[in-house]
Parts: C-alpha cells; structure tokens; sequence
C-alpha cells in the first residue's frame, strides 16, 4: 500500500483560521441575524486598480490573435515585467538587483514555502513567535522539525519571542541558526524595522553563514521615510538574504494572484561535500522543473502597478487601508486599549483588555460586538493576550466596527 508524508500528520489539527470559521459559523447558525463584521484575515476588499485592469483586458485581446498570441511564457516571469520592477521597486532604492535575480511567481504564500526544496534537511530554523504560520507549517511538511509540544511549539524550531517587552523587535538567537525568516513590516503584530534592526540580522547571518527569509509582502505600507522597504538596502544583505513580495496586498491581488521572489547571484550555501553552491542555479532549477510561469494576462496586470496611473492608483489603494489602520488605532485607543502596530502596516496589535485569553476575546468580540477578529495565540505561544484587528475593510465596515467595540468595552 501507498504510505503517506507522515510529516503531515504532526501538524495542529485546528489550524488558526479553520478554527475561526468554525466558531462564527456555530455561532451564525444560532444566530443568524447577527449583523456580523470580519477584521480577522488579512483579504483585502477593495477593487483591483483601473490601469491593472485595462492592462489586463487589453491583454486578453493580445491573446486572440495569432500574431500577439503568447502559449508557455518564461518560467522566472516576462523580462518587462522583471526589468520594471528591478528598476522601481530595488534599483530607484539604491538595491543593486537585477533583473535576472527576479522570479515571478503566483504568490509568495506558495515560495516561502516551496522555497525549503533548495535548502537541506539538516538546518537550524528560526522564526519568530508570533509568526505567519506558513513558515512553520510548511518545515513540519518538510519534516524539518519533531514534534508539537502543549504550547504549540515544535520540537527543532528556534522561536525568537516578539512581544511589548522587547519592542516586537526579536532577539539575536542565542545559539546558531542557519535559516531565519523575518516579516517586515510585520504580520501578525504591524511592528517595523529600522535600518539598525536589519543590519543586526544581516551581520549575524553574515557571521553565521546563515541565510535570512524576508518576507516584504507588505512593504507598500511603509510610510516612514526612513524605513528600509527592502533588505537589500542593508549592507551586505545581497550575500545571505532572500527577499519575497507580493502584489496581494498593495495591489489588491490576492484573488488575482502574481509576487515575486528575488534572490541574488551572489548568495551561496553549502552542499554534503562542503564545497560553496549558488542558490540562484538551484531556485531557477527548482522553478523551470516544477512551475510553469504565471499566465500573460496576470503578468500585464502586475506591470501596470508601474505605470504612473498605476502607481497613484495603488497609492490610493495603500492609503485608504492606512487610513482605516489610523481609526481603529485611534478608536481602541481613545477606549483605553493597549494598542501596537497599524502606522507602516495593515495590521493593529491589540493587547486584550482585562488579562482576558486571546480565544476569550475572540469569542467575546463575536458574541458581543459581532465582529470577528485574530486571536494572537494562533500565531504563537508569544501571541497569548493579544489580538489582530485588519485594517482591510470597507471604511463602513470600519467605522461600525469601532462603534460597537468602544460601546461594549471601556477598558
Ligand atoms: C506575511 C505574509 N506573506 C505572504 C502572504 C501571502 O501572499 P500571497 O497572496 O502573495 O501568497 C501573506 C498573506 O496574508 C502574508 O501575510
């Protein structure tokens, strides 16, 4: 008989937004009036920019004629698409990053997770607790941990704590790591990294021949100036980072789908024999065997965020969602909550009121209010106590949302 990935079998049965689902819909069943408001995941709501959409329409007639007809693109994304996006998104921010280093892809869920077919089995993991839960699920399928513990850690893993102690700003690990993922700006907790910040990380990879996993999905949300958008702005970060991106959150296309993963000539890591392997020869082999490319419509739609009409439309996009961080932060706020994150980032970290646990929160929110948001202890043990609010709604949505929050609880 056909035996299974037994790897599969040590993940946590209720998986954090399954769990959810299952508790709005036992509550919708017994009441199924309730006017119920969702601040939970982290979708976006608003329609997808007009120049993305003419691009892919006219794209679509491209695809009608025989002459402007395209089967197979290239498996790493069209060169026009890559060349734009080196130039605006790296090259206009002092990134030296070409082209070539850019693969395209239909989503950065999907990489940061594929991305463990070029590593070896043997690395020392680290991720931060909280964490976006793909990092984690997708080593335990890949059987690069042991076990679930009762606190919901595996066994294997280097948990790096993030929490109002340490300015949601992780510890250095205090032994050796070989693989590190990072999230700015961050999700689940909205927190940032300066330059500082990144430099530490970076110079401890360096030091450790270690190669960070940084995850930039929501790097349009900056608006600091002096926040570093990626981490090839860092010194020496072209030599041990991998940066992933996406166009879900700025553009609106996660029901679309097209991201981008970029990773540099230069980065190196070793093989079984000790001797120094280009990680770019393996990922480029790794996506020509087992991707097919994003479809040509999908890719011009992704090139009209660079256009000019584009940009102001995605900047409008990204203010609006920014805009309905600010109330929310402000509204909690002013109702005496502890609140962090939503200022560079679409999500607001709030500490739940009154020691409550983050489920008891949760199902208070929901039965109270209505309205349905993140427990943080389904982003990690370290999560425990707080709660993420999206700031990916309608403006209605929003407003009626605090309304009902700040009514029902004056912490
Ligand atoms: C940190 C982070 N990375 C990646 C993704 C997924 O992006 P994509 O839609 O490109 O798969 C998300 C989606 O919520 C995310 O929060």
């Amino acid at each position: 008989m056909a035996t299974i990935n037994d790897n599969y079998l040590k993940l946590k049965a209720g998986y954090l937004f399954p769990e959810i689902a299952r508790r709005v819909k036992a509550f919708v069943d017994a009441n199924p009036d309730a006017p119920i408001i969702k601040l939970g995941i982290g979708d976006v709501t608003e329609p997808l920019p007009k120049a993305c959409r003419q691009a892919m329409v006219d794209a679509v007639e491209d695809m009608g004629n025989r002459e402007t007809f395209k089967g197979y693109g290239p498996e790493q994304g069209y060169l026009w698409l890559r060349e734009k996006i080196a130039q605006q998104d790296f090259q206009a921010r002092g990134c030296d990053i070409d082209a070539s280093e850019i693969f395209i892809s239909d989503g950065s869920k999907c990489d940061t997770g594929n991305i463990l077919d070029i590593f070896g089995k043997n690395n020392k993991i680290a991720v931060t607790d909280p964490v976006y839960p793909v990092y984690v699920d997708t080593n335990v399928m890949a059987g690069n941990t042991g076990e679930v513990n009762e606190k919901g850690e595996y066994e294997g893993l280097v948990y790096l704590p993030i929490s109002a102690e340490n300015d949601f700003s992780a510890q250095l690990p205090g032994e050796k790591v070989d693989l590190i993922y990072l999230c700015f700006p961050n999700n689940p907790t909205g927190a940032t990294a300066t330059k500082e910040d990144l430099q530490k990380w970076v110079n401890y990879a360096q030091e450790n021949n270690a190669i960070i996993l940084f995850d930039a999905a929501y790097e349009a949300f900056i608006t600091d100036e002096s926040l570093p958008h990626s981490i090839y702005e860092i010194e020496g970060a072209k030599n041990c980072a991998i940066e992933f991106r996406s166009f879900s959150k700025n553009a609106g296309f996660t029901g679309t789908r097209c991201a981008l993963t970029v990773v540099p000539k230069t980065l190196m890591a070793k093989a079984a024999d000790g001797s120094d392997v280009d990680l770019w020869k393996l990922w480029n082999r790794r996506q020509s065997t087992k991707f097919n490319g994003v479809s040509y419509v999908i890719q011009r739609g992704a090139e009209a965020v660079y256009s000019e009409a584009g940009q102001a439309q995605v900047q409008d996009l990204v203010s609006f969602y920014l805009e309905n961080a600010k109330i929310i932060r402000e509204q909690l706020t002013a109702a005496g909550f502890t609140v962090y994150g939503g200022k560079n980032a679409p999500y607001i970290w709030v500490q739940t009121p009154h020691n409550l646990s983050s489920w008891d929160f949760f199902d208070k929110l929901l039965h109270t209010c209505n309205v349905v948001g993140t427990p943080g202890s389904g982003f990690g043990a370290a999560g425990e106590g707080y709660f993420r609010i999206s700031a990916f709604n309608s403006r209605a949505n929003v407003e009626e949302a605090m309304k009902r929050i700040t009514a029902k609880f004056q912490v």
